[in-house]
């Protein structure tokens, strides 16, 4: 059954947070350490399980990793005993696919298994083949798995049909070390790309355009190893920052700028929450009423679909009718149901969702269905009345650190049940 979070709601959240290094940054800084002839150490590393997956993936390929579960890890990919992922770990983790890039770029050779559909919906990774072949890799996919081999990738034109985080990060990372000049057109630009491309830079890389929806990247013929801070997880500021709002706390984010989410907070700033920079943070101050919004996602700089769930929870208790339409994932409804049992009256049309404001939460039981989801019953539960239990809190834990702790010296009463479950690595 797995852990449970008990939340008795009511508390406000108040107080300072630092944020933690961000998962969506990590994982590839991870995956990367693959790319270098020498070992890399990375600060900020979140102890949150996606991280100890990913760690499990590179050591069963033979990389020496050394996390101490306080933000410092050493990874040594000098001498890989193979280059097939171990499936296994792979499929439990749609950023496993990040390994991929590094592998056929450095060894000239790589065996993912498809990563497969989640609970999001299907996550295909046909852009990231298609720039691997691009750059003239053979690529089959064959038992669940995409092979793939090239002696060594040639630098040539990409533009990606469609913006995708994923295949942007893939294609940088393969490009690193190809023969000649890489250009990559219509590319995601969310921070946590700019975070690897300038890690990569740190080792040796060229790459121009960072930042822009086109990187320019030169080969180079080896990259040496770098010491590098992870970005802050700007999701995690999000939620923490609708957790002060939801409350009608005050709660400021240590370490996040406003760069880094300022579609979220103009949208925050429309529902009367107040949202101040200070002293390198941001500092939320919760407000009655919250305005009803009119709210699309997008890909950076439009509004996160991840915050999308946790956001919808804050307009669910709007004075008024809300809009979310999401136009990333097709599954990314699944809070819905469990928000609904706690009272929320959100009705869901093809990718969009009225959000009907309702005066408050009841607290009850409650599922996690995905991590984004997790966070927005989270979020519900610290505002409902009475106590809400949630189960699923392996979701939670994929993306959130030390989330119970946390929470709770904010203010928040909140505690973990603990219940065995497949171990998790
Ligand atoms: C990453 C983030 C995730 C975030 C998402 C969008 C990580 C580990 N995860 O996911 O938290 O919600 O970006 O900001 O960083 N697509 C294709 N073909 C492909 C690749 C993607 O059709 O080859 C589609 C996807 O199904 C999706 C859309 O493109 O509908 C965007 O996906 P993408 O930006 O690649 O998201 P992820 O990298 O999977």
């Amino acid at each position: 059954m797995g852990d449970r979070l008990v939340i008795k709601g009511g508390n406000r959240i108040e107080g300072k947070l630092e944020v933690s290094g961000a998962k969506n940054a990590c994982l590839p800084l991870m995956a990367a350490s693959i790319l270098s002839q020498d070992p890399v150490e990375l600060d900020r590393v979140p102890d949150i399980s996606d991280v100890r997956i990913m760690i499990k993936i590179l050591e069963e390929m033979g990389v020496i990793v050394d996390y101490d579960h306080k933000g410092h890890m050493y990874l040594d990919a000098r001498n890989l005993s193979t280059t097939r992922a171990p499936e296994e770990y792979v499929v439990r983790m749609n950023a496993s696919f990040d390994v991929m890039g590094p592998l056929l770029s450095r060894h000239g050779h790589g065996e993912v298994s498809l990563p497969g559909g989640c609970k999001l919906g299907p996550r295909p990774v046909d852009m990231h083949i298609d720039a691997f072949k691009a750059m003239g890799a053979e690529v089959v996919k064959e038992g669940g798995f995409v092979k793939a081999k090239c002696p060594r990738l040639k630098g040539c034109r990409i533009l990606f049909p469609k913006v995708s985080v994923g295949a942007t990060k893939n294609s940088m990372m393969a490009a690193t070390l190809a023969e000649g000049v890489t250009t990559l057109e219509n590319c995601a630009r969310e921070p946590e790309i700019t975070d690897l491309a300038q890690f990569l830079v740190s080792m040796g890389a060229k790459i121009e355009g960072i930042g822009t929806q086109t990187l320019h990247i030169e080969g180079v013929s080896s990259l040496h190893g770098t010491k590098y801070s992870v970005i802050s997880d700007r999701i995690e500021a999000g939620t923490f920052m609708l957790a002060g709002a939801i409350t009608e706390g005050d709660v400021f984010i240590d370490n996040i700028s406003i760069e880094m989410l300022e579609n979220f907070v103009m949208e925050m700033r429309k529902a009367g929450q107040e949202v101040i920079e200070e002293n390198g943070g941001l500092r939320v101050k919760g407000h009655r009423p919250i305005n009803p919004l009119d709210i699309t996602t997008a890909p950076y700089p439009g509004f996160p679909t991840d915050l999308h769930p946790p956001m919808a929870a804050l307009l669910a208790l709007g004075n008024g009718t809300s809009i979310m339409n999401e136009t990333i994932f097709n599954g990314r409804y699944m809070y819905v149901m469990e928000l609904g049992r706690l009272g929320a009256d959100i009705l869901v049309n093809n990718q969009t969702a009225r959000i009907i404001g309702v005066k408050g939460f009841v607290g009850a039981p409650v599922d996690a269905p995905d991590i984004r989801a997790g966070g927005a019953l989270l979020l519900a539960g610290l505002a409902a009345e009475g106590e809400t239990t949630i189960r699923g809190v392996r979701y939670i834990d994929r993306g959130y650190q030390h989330i119970e702790e946390r929470l709770r010296s904010l203010g928040a009463d909140i505690v973990r049940v603990k219940e065995p479950l497949t171990p998790l690595p």
